[in-house]
């Protein structure tokens, strides 16, 4: 699933058709509980999670799977060059860090020739508007322009959850400075079969504005 609207990689294809998935070696970014590697093992592909959090990684191992989890950051994959041939992130690590080209160059370096990478980030738009789902949620109240991330901190004053924007503009440039080829930008538009509501993302506004980017990039 790329995002909370539904898009279904047995359905998108982002990674190219699933039944070429077998044998393929992919790093999932940002894993979380490991759901695409999950479902990337279940086609036959050769996956490996990686996470910054500990905490996630021990969800991924009680869910269970065959594959291997990774504790490391993004930015600094413990991985030989041209390790895998495709690489993915469903909202993993790349809205958590100051500078995504660190990122995307290290997922650049470690993905052979031709090798590709799709994730998926908040979709820029929704930075101007309050997360809400409701209708609150469909009046600009902040400007798309504004950089400054959004950060909690715990009573001493200490980060806690830190998020970055980076425009649509930005993160095309991000990618194309990083060394890769955008080959498609996914919106994915609410479907009507869709009808939960999971933070500030719902039918409501779904129907709207979009949601969810879905980067396709290529290694040049
Ligand atoms: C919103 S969750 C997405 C998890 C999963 N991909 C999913 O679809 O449910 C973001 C994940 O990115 C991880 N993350 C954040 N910064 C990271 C970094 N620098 N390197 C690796 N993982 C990171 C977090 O620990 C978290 O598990």
């Amino acid at each position: 699933m790329w995002g909370p609207e539904g898009l279904d990689e047995a359905e998108a294809g982002l990674l190219g058709p699933p039944g070429e998935l077998r044998g393929r070696d992919v790093l999932e970014i940002g894993a979380g509980a490991a759901q695409c590697a999950r479902w990337l093992a279940g086609r036959g592909a050769r996956p490996v999670a990686l996470d910054i959090s500990h905490r996630q990684l021990q969800h991924a191992l009680r869910i269970g799977g065959t594959f291997p989890l990774v504790c490391a950051d993004a930015a600094a994959l413990p991985f030989a060059d041209g390790s895998f041939d495709l690489a993915c992130s469903a909202y993993g690590a790349l809205p958590f860090v100051a500078d995504p080209r660190l990122v995307l160059r290290e997922v650049r370096r470690v993905l052979r020739p031709g090798g590709r990478l799709v994730f998926s980030v908040t979709h820029p738009i929704r930075w101007a508007f309050p997360d809400e789902p409701g209708p609150e949620g469909l009046s600009v109240s902040a400007s798309y322009f504004d950089r400054t991330p959004y950060v909690e901190q715990d009573e001493e004053g200490r980060a806690v959850y830190v998020e970055h924007h980076r425009t649509l503009g930005d993160r095309v440039r991000d990618v194309v400075a990083s060394g890769f080829r955008l080959v498609d930008l996914v919106e994915p538009e609410w479907p009507a079969w869709n009808t939960s509501e999971w933070g500030g993302w719902s039918p409501l506004r779904g129907r709207l504005i979009p949601g969810t980017a879905v980067f396709v990039c290529e290694r040049d």
